[in-house]
C-alpha cells in the first residue's frame, strides 16, 4: 500500500473541524486589524528564498525541497511564506500609497527537517505582515495582533520573548565582534566553524549544544545597537509595557533567517516540549531593496499552526452544529425521508438519513454516532396517520463540550418528551427547536 511521505501527514476528520475553528477565529482577528488575505503559488523561483532567507541558514542549506522543471528552471516548494508576500507585493504594486499595507496568508509549508513532535516536513503557518511603516508603534500593533489571536485560541501560558537585532550597520559591528569571539573557540561544529567567518550572526542559531554552551559568554548585539536602533527598541518595550503586554528580553534571540532587522521575537506555549515556539516574526527593513524593490519597512509573524493545535484545548473547536437524523422504515417512508432531508439542508439544518435499509435500531444508533440532536421517526404507522415522531436523542455529542463522542446525558438534566407533529407542521417545528437549542 502506498503511504504518505515521512514528516507529511493527513489531517483528518473530526480534527479538521478544529483547524477550520483555529483559521476562523484568526481571519475573524486579523479582519479587526484590518488585514486582507492573500493566496499565493507554493512554487517560487529558488533564488527567492534563497536571496531572502540566507545561503547559510539551516533552512536554505539544508531544508528546502529543490527541484529543475522540465525546463531546468530550480524551483522550490516554499519553506516560509514571508518572501512570497513580499515578491507578490512589489510584482503587484500593492505597497504603493500611504499608510501601512497590511496582508495575511494561511497554507502549508514545506522544510526537509528532522520529523518529530511537533515538526513535520509539511507543516501550516497563519502569516501576517505589514509594509511601508517604521514607527515602533506598528511594531507593537503587530505583536498585540499576533497576543490577540493565540489568546483567543489558548488559555495556557505563552512566553512572548523579545531581542532587537539593529539595522545592517549594527549587525556588521556585532558581527565582527562575535566573529573575533568566535575565532580561538574550540570544539565548534563543523558549520559552525565556517559560519564563524561567513555569517557569526547564524552561529547562535546553531542546534548543537556544544555551540550553545561556547556562546554563553559572547558579546550580546544589545551592546552594538546605534542610537536610532536603541530608541526604536526601547519605544517598542514602553509601549509593550503600556498595554500590559508580558514580555521577556531574549539577547541572544536570532530567528533562523537571515532577513531581520530591529525587532526580533518568539511566542513559546507551555506544555509544547522541545519544539515550543508556537509563534515568530520581526521586522525585515531590508528585505524589499535586497529583491530589487525599494526601500520599504516591513514586519510580520508567523504561527505555527500544527503547533498550536496540539496546545488547543480538547473542547475547542469540534462541530457543535444540532443535526437532525431522519430515520425511515418501509420504501414510502424513505421517500418522505429522503425529502424531509433535502428541505432540511435548504433551510440550512443539517441533517441525515439512512440510504440502506438499515433496522431501525442500526439507524438509531447511526443518529448516535452522528451526535444527532433530534431524531425523526417516520414508519408504516407514521405514513398512515400523517404524524411523524421526533425524538430528543438521549446521548448526543453536545454534553462532552462538542468532541463527536457518545455520552449519556447527565444526571439532573431532564430529557424532552418525543412529540408526534404533524407532516405539514414538522419542518417548522423543527427549525423552531433548533434555533431554541442553538440560543440557549
Ligand atoms: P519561523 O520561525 O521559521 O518563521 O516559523 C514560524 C513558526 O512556524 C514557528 O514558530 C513554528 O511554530 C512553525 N514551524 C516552523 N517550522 C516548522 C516545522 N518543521 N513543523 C511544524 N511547525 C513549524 C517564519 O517562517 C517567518 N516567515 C515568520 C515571519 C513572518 N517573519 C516575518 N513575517
Amino acid at each position: 500500500m502506498i503511504k504518505a511521505i515521512r514528516g507529511m501527514r493527513d489531517i483528518l476528520p473530526p480534527e479538521t473541524s478544529r483547524w477550520q475553528w483555529v483559521e476562523s477565529v484568526a481571519r475573524e482577528v486579523f479582519d479587526l486589524y484590518g488585514y486582507q488575505e492573500i493566496r499565493l503559488p507554493l512554487l517560487e523561483r529558488t533564488e527567492l528564498f534563497a536571496r531572502s532567507i540566507g545561503e547559510e541558514t539551516d533552512i536554505v542549506a539544508k531544508e528546502m525541497y529543490t527541484f529543475p522543471d522540465r525546463k531546468g528552471d530550480s524551483l522550490t516548494l516554499r519553506p516560509e511564506a514571508t518572501a512570497s508576500v513580499l515578491r507578490a507585493v512589489l510584482e503587484n504594486r500593492l505597497e504603493k500609497g500611504a499608510g501601512v499595507k497590511k496582508f495575511y496568508t494561511l497554507g502549508p509549508m514545506f522544510r526537509y527537517e528532522r520529523p518529530q513532535k511537533g515538526r513535520f516536513r509539511q507543516f501550516f503557518q497563519i502569516n501576517c505582515e505589514a509594509y511601508g511603516v517604521e514607527a515602533p508603534e506598528l511594531d507593537v500593533e503587530v505583536i498585540l495582533l499576533l497576543m490577540h489571536i493565540l489568546k483567543r485560541l489558548l488559555p495556557g501560558e505563552l512566553r512572548l520573548l523579545v531581542n532587537s537585532l539593529g539595522c545592517p550597520e549594527c549587525q556588521v559591528k556585532f558581527k565582527a565582534a562575535l566573529g573575533l569571539f568566535l575565532i580561538n573557540r574550540e570544539g565548534l561544529c563543523e558549520d559552525c566553524q565556517r559560519r564563524r567567518t561567513t555569517n557569526a550572526l547564524r552561529v547562535m542559531d546553531c542546534k548543537s549544544a556544544h555551540c550553545q554552551g561556547i556562546l554563553q559568554d559572547a558579546p550580546v548585539i544589545r551592546d552594538y545597537l546605534c542610537p536610532d536602533c536603541a530608541d526604536h527598541f526601547a519605544r517598542v518595550l514602553e509601549l509593550l509595557d503600556r498595554f500590559n503586554v508580558a514580555y521577556e528580553l531574549k539577547p541572544r534571540l536570532v530567528r533562523g533567517l537571515d532577513y531581520y532587522t530591529r525587532t526580533a521575537f518568539e511566542v513559546a506555549a507551555v506544555g509544547l516540549g522541545a519544539q515550543d515556539a508556537v509563534a515568530g516574526g520581526g521586522r525585515y527593513n531590508g528585505l524589499a531593496k535586497e529583491l530589487g524593490g525599494p526601500d520599504l519597512p516591513a514586519i510580520g509573524f508567523a504561527i505555527g499552526e500544527d503547533r498550536l493545535l496540539e496546545v488547543l484545548p480538547e473542547n475547542f473547536g469540534f462541530d457543535l452544529r444540532p443535526r437532525i437524523f431522519v430515520a425511515a422504515l418501509g420504501e414510502p417512508a424513505r421517500e418522505r425521508a429522503f425529502t424531509v432531508i433535502q428541505e432540511l439542508r435548504r433551510k440550512d439544518l443539517a441533517a441525515e438519513m439512512d440510504f440502506e435499509g438499515r433496522s431501525l435500531k442500526a439507524q438509531m444508533s447511526m443518529a448516535d454516532r452522528l451526535g444527532a440532536t433530534y431524531a425523526v421517526i417516520l414508519g408504516e404507522k407514521e405514513i398512515a396517520t400523517g404524524l411523524a415522531q421526533v425524538r430528543p436523542m438521549k446521548k448526543f455529542s453536545q454534553e462532552t463540550g462538542g468532541k463527536v463522542k457518545l455520552t449519556e446525558v447527565g444526571a439532573g438534566r431532564t430529557l424532552e418528551a418525543q412529540e408526534q407533529v404533524p407532516f405539514e407542521d414538522l419542518m417548522d417545528y423543527l427549525i423552531r427547536k433548533i434555533r431554541d437549542k442553538e440560543n440557549s
